[in-house]
């Protein structure tokens, strides 16, 4: 989980399927094809109730849903982008294909981990 503040300012999990998990378990890479790394995100927000109690702003919570990202990984489908296929949904729906364009060139600072920021947390 982590806290992305700035013009975001959400709160992120990030999921994996059994070979994603698998593969950071044995830190191997690339990872293998059939990955799946899901990104979930939610406002930060405070929390009234939990304020109440505090008797100040100190206690901070997901609040709704901001949208969510996917990386599926097919070395064959997706060889031009690191074997990686980005997805992105909005309500349920799927992200214009321009904000999909923007994916594989932010993620390049971490070629070297195979294009995923997130590092397992033992
Ligand atoms: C401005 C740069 C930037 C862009 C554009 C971007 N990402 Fe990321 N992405 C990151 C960073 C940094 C992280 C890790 C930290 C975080 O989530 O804030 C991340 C994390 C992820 C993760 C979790 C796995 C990981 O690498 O840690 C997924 C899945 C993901 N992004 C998918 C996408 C998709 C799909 C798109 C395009 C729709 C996209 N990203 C566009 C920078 C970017």
């Amino acid at each position: 989980v982590a806290h992305e503040e700035g013009d975001l300012n959400d709160f992120r999990a990030i999921l994996g399927n059994d070979i994603a998990i698998k593969s950071y378990r044995e830190g191997k890479l690339p990872f293998p094809d059939g990955t799946i790394i899901a990104r979930l995100a939610w406002n930060y927000v405070s929390s009234e109730e939990n304020n109440k109690v505090f008797g100040r702003a100190q206690s901070f919570v997901a609040g709704s849903a901001t949208n969510l990202q996917f990386m599926v990984k097919d070395s064959k489908k997706y060889a031009s982008t690191g074997g990686w296929g980005f997805a992105q949904f909005n309500n349920g729906k799927p992200a214009a294909e321009a904000v999909h364009k923007t994916c594989f060139a932010c993620h390049q600072p971490v070629k070297d981990r195979d294009f995923v920021f997130t590092r397992y947390a033992p």
